[in-house]
This record gives C-alpha cells, sequence and structure tokens, in this order.
C-alpha cells in the first residue's frame, strides 16, 4: 500500500469578506436546512462514500432518476470494500439503463484505488480526490465540502447559472468564459464559508444550497425561475434589474450526427439468445458491408468507447441513416458472420434513441439460428430470465425486448400457406461504408476516447 502526501489543491486567501457575501452565504445555507429536499445520500451526518456514490451518478443524470439506483447500488454493496471487491460486471449491471456506463467503471476503479492508496479511507484533500478515476473538479469539491467539510468550490451548470444571475453577470458570452469566472466567485465564497465556520459545516450546507437552489428554484430557460420565492431574492443583481431570464446567453445549438444501428437478436432452437459484450478497446472500422446507406459522409461512426463492457445482440454501427432495404442487408449479413449460415432475418421494428452527442435510429431484426454458434468469452447464449445478470444499455435493452417480443409473435402464430418464392433481386453494388462493428469478435482495435 502507498500512502504518497498530496498537496492540497485549495489556495487560501486573505481577503475579508463583504457583507454581501456574508449574507448570501448564510441566508443560502439556513434556506437549505429548511428546503432540502429529502435525498437518500444526504444522511446525517454525511456518508463520505454515499456522497462518492451519488456524486458518480449525478454527473450528467437528474435527481429523481439517481433515487433507485443509488438506493439498489447501497444495498447491494454497503460499503466502499464491498464495492471495491465486486466484479465489475455487477457494478455494470446494477447501473444498467443509468447511462453514461463508464461512470460505472470508474466508480469501482476509484473505490478499488482508495482500498490501494488511502488505505480504504475517502480522501479529504482535493487533489488526491481528483486523482480518482472518474472525479473532476466538481465531484471533488462536491465529495470534499459536503461529505468533508473542506472550503472546496464547485461549479456545474446549475450552480454557474445561480452566480451569474446573482451577481448580474450578462457580459461572458462563451463557456469558458463563464466557467472560469464561476469557479473564481464560487472559490472566493468557498474562502468566506472556512473564514465564518472553520469547523466545516457552513461550507457543506451552502454548496449544497447553491445545488439545491440552481435545481428547484433558479431554473433555466425556457422554464421561468421562481423568484418570488427565492433565498437570495434580495441579494440577487439580475432580478432587481428584471434579466433574470435572459442570463445565461443561451447556448449556440450544435447537430448531433445520425448514427444507423442494425441489431439482430438471433435465437437458437432452445429459444435462447445471443448476446455479445462490447469490446473494451472500442469498435472496428469494417467496409465488408453492403449496406446502401442514405448517407455521403465517409467519417468514422464516432460510437467509439461508448457503452464498452456492455452486453447487446449483434450490433453493425454507421454513421448516418440506412434504407430500410440497406438495414436488412445488413441484418442479413450480421446474422451470417455470427451463425455461419443463412437463418431468416425479419424485421422487429424501429426506434429513435438520443445520446448527448449522437442520434441513433435502432432498427431491430430478429433471426432464427440453428445451434449455439462462435460462443466465447465475450459472447453468450442466454435464456431470457437470465438477461438481468448483464449489465446492457437502455438501448440494448429495448432492442432485445423488440426482437423477443416480434419472436414471440412469430412462434404462436397460424402457419401462413406457403407462398411461391419470389425471384431476389441481387443486393445492389455499393461503395464500401465506415461500419462499425461493436462486438467482441472485433480485430483492429481503436483507442476508447470516450
Ligand atoms: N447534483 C450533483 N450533486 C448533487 C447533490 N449532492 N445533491 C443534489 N443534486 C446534485
Amino acid at each position: 500500500m502507498t500512502l504518497h502526501p498530496i498537496p492540497n489543491l485549495i489556495p487560501t486567501t486573505t481577503e475579508p469578506t463583504s457583507a454581501r457575501d456574508r449574507a448570501i452565504i448564510t441566508e443560502l445555507a439556513a434556506w437549505f436546512d429548511r428546503a432540502a429536499r429529502p435525498l437518500p445520500w444526504r444522511s446525517t451526518p454525511r456518508n463520505p462514500y454515499h456522497a462518492l456514490v451519488a456524486e458518480a451518478m449525478l454527473q450528467q443524470t437528474q435527481v429523481s432518476r439517481v433515487v433507485t439506483y443509488f438506493t439498489r447500488l447501497i444495498a447491494r454493496f454497503p460499503t466502499l470494500d464491498a464495492l471495491a471487491a465486486a466484479p465489475e460486471q455487477d457494478v455494470l449491471a446494477l447501473w444498467s439503463g443509468l447511462g453514461y456506463y463508464r461512470r460505472a467503471r470508474s466508480l469501482h476503479a476509484a473505490a478499488q484505488a482508495i482500498i490501494k492508496h488511502h488505505a480504504g479511507v475517502i480522501p479529504t484533500n482535493l487533489a488526491a480526490l481528483q486523482a480518482l478515476p472518474g472525479v473532476g473538479r466538481y465531484t471533488a469539491g462536491a465529495i470534499a465540502s459536503i461529505a468533508l467539510g473542506q472550503p472546496a468550490p464547485i461549479v456545474d451548470g446549475n450552480v454557474a447559472r445561480v452566480l451569474l444571475r446573482l451577481e448580474g453577470q450578462d457580459q461572458l458570452t462563451t463557456q469558458p468564459r463563464i466557467h472560469q469566472w464561476a469557479w473564481l466567485r464560487a472559490q472566493a465564497l468557498a474562502h468566506a464559508c472556512a473564514a465564518a465556520d472553520p469547523a466545516g459545516t457552513l461550507i457543506a450546507r451552502f454548496n449544497e444550497g447553491l445545488m439545491e437552489l440552481g435545481a428547484t428554484i433558479c431554473l433555466p430557460a425556457p422554464a421561468q425561475p421562481h423568484c418570488l420565492v427565492c433565498p437570495l431574492r434580495e441579494r440577487c443583481l439580475a432580478q432587481a434589474r428584471g434579466v433574470q431570464a435572459q442570463i445565461p446567453p443561451p447556448k449556440p445549438s450544435k447537430k448531433t450526427p445520425h448514427v444507423a444501428a442494425v441489431v439482430v437478436v438471433i435465437c437458437d432452437t432452445q429459444g435462447r439468445v445471443l448476446l455479445e459484450q462490447r469490446s473494451q478497446a472500442g469498435s472496428t472500422a469494417t467496409a465488408t458491408s453492403t449496406a446502401t446507406t442514405t448517407s455521403t459522409s465517409t467519417t468514422p461512426a464516432p460510437t467509439t468507447g461508448m457503452w464498452v463492457g456492455l452486453w447487446q445482440c449483434p450490433t453493425l454501427e454507421t454513421l448516418g441513416r440506412l434504407t430500410k432495404a440497406a438495414a436488412l442487408a445488413s441484418a442479413k449479413e450480421l446474422t451470417q458472420m455470427r451463425s455461419g449460415e443463412p437463418a431468416s432475418v425479419r424485421p422487429a421494428g424501429d426506434f429513435e434513441h438520443q445520446t448527448t452527442h449522437l442520434a441513433f435510429r435502432f432498427h431491430v431484426f430478429a433471426a432464427q439460428a440453428a445451434a449455439c454458434v462462435r460462443k466465447g468469452a465475450s459472447r453468450r447464449w442466454m435464456m431470457s430470465v437470465d438477461l438481468h445478470e448483464l449489465g446492457l444499455s437502455s438501448a440494448a435493452s429495448r432492442a432485445l425486448q423488440m426482437g423477443l417480443a416480434s419472436a414471440a409473435v412469430r412462434q404462436h402464430a397460424p402457419a401462413k400457406p406457403t407462398q411461391p418464392a419470389k425471384p431476389t433481386q441481387p443486393a445492389k453494388p455499393t461503395t464500401p461504408k465506415q461500419t462499425v462493428n461493436n462486438s467482441a469478435s472485433s480485430s483492429t482495435s481503436r483507442r476508447n476516447k470516450l
């Protein structure tokens, strides 16, 4: 075990606190005591392990979605030691549906790093916290201040908005400038907390109060902030000038690229379904697809590193959109690649799935294959009752359910009279597209950049 002394990142200041800042801090902390939502990670006193888990889950995810996931994870792994000792797959299975699965792997790795480098005790030191996997400046500040009473600042989108409005700051237009300004302001207020209360309870209540105000009262456009019930109404410079709705300025809208995902839900003769684990190394570009896309882009599908370690039915991802015929051709090709023989492939349905950076269209197919073919460590044939053991993203889970439902309907449908076979159209020759085969069998690996 190595215990390194790490210098703390919290700079000291000798600036005296203004009367206005003192009022802002004490009024917001007192409001938080009265108005805080009862959330499962808000025990008294705060539990640093709970704070670590909650902050990992709350990154990019709303409180209301996190509550059940947090409660389930803590019930299964009540201590940091239990989490560190668990297989990563068990943590991913508990995270299934919450999204941003890299957070689950990082949380697990952070628990192991705390056991290894800090004797199992979550460090109070900001630099040591930030050295943990998945812990950035905000998360380190939240854990250090809320659970450990350190005078650390925190800034996320909610906090930045509260501070900008409080100061009537409407001169900053770019995100980097806004965040730089907000971190400085949050830092000054954190110092003021430490000066007023060296024991560290004020900073905890003030920082959580900032988050709570941003989440429940000082709402972003297009919602209106609830200024009439705001505890900082008298201190707010934007409200005094009536410009709170214009702060912060709207972010420039960015276009999210389209990705077509062809999924085949392949069942064997015993009713088991084939699942594959997305590779750690990321995706592999293959130019073997006969798919005809409507996209003319030649950029690789930007899904490298997404959903790594999670399970899914065999999936081919392509940047751009696919026609129905092209999706079916891809599905047949994919089924043949996995089963090694021609198999019947039928459309089961389509759906849209939006992530932060990508707009997916899932084309789901159901296929029947002969016995267990192409098995491996990262491929499993599973009965549907056992699927809860695996971590699946919400999109993979939805595709799987869609395919299974279609297979079940077909199984129970009365047999159709046989039609004379139609002559099939030969597949159109195509330019090779940038197709990503996100399976464990990927041979060429790219670095995981997400
Ligand atoms: N968002 C991020 N951290 C939070 C916390 N501890 N409580 C409520 N919302 C949060």
